[in-house]
């Protein structure tokens, strides 16, 4: 069982949950760890918790793969846990993240009108919120629109592996800063038009979020 799990320490409500390894009874459960996540993505440093045994096959794979992981990054890291900072950068972040998720969750409810049938999710942790379109819309088509107003997210179809998914997209909280996401939208509301791919500016809305 391979339990990727980056995001367990970035929970800001409800309870936390046991993880599988934690659960684990026959050294079964191999868990992935990162430190993209909690620390910086731009280390390329994870580790894995696992059986002995697991590890230490795994750790030859990985020396056939890739001659090991670069060591100053390592010792940085190392260094960084000695010193005991890791602790306090989590709740911090936790902080910053929840406060951020609830901008991001506050600006849909404002900016979506509930007739367009667009939903999304109220993730108690990590760093994303999923949206789904109504069917009829494409988020890649949506995404060169986004673009050109300086906003990315990742188009949710990547995430499937059948074709399906092509009205979702995933949103991000934790990189933009508090205020882009509070901002309010420069253009008009959009809204669904006849005969349109996507929503096109409704004629006479106001450029102002509702509320
Ligand atoms: C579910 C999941 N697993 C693993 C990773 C891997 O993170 P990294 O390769 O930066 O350690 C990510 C990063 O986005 C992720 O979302």
């Amino acid at each position: 069982v391979l339990e990727d799990s980056p995001y367990r320490q970035l929970r800001y409500l409800g309870e936390d949950l046991p993880s599988l390894l934690e659960l684990d009874r026959d050294g079964r459960v191999i868990s992935l760890r990162t430190f993209s996540k909690i620390l910086s993505p731009g280390l390329r440093l994870g580790w894995i918790a696992a059986h002995p045994e697991v590890v230490s096959r795994l750790v030859v794979a990985k020396q056939a793969a890739d001659l090991c992981t670069g060591s100053l990054v390592q010792i940085v890291v190392r260094e960084f846990l000695k010193a005991g900072l890791l602790p306090g950068l989590i709740l911090r972040n936790r902080e910053l993240y929840a406060e951020k998720r609830v901008a991001l969750l506050s600006a849909l409810e404002a900016h979506f009108d509930p007739a367009w049938g667009v939903h999304w999710t109220r993730p108690e942790g990590g760093l994303f919120v999923w949206v789904t379109l109504p069917v009829w819309m494409d988020a890649a088509e949506l995404f060169q629109r986004a673009l050109a107003e300086n906003v990315a997210f990742v188009v949710g179809g990547v995430f499937h592996c059948d074709g399906s998914g092509r009205n979702t997209l995933r949103l991000n909280f934790s990189h933009p800063r508090l205020e882009q996401l509070r901002r309010r939208p420069s253009r008009p509301r959009a809204c669904r038009a006849p005969g349109a791919t996507l929503w096109t500016p409704c004629p006479g809305t106001s450029p102002s979020p509702r509320r």
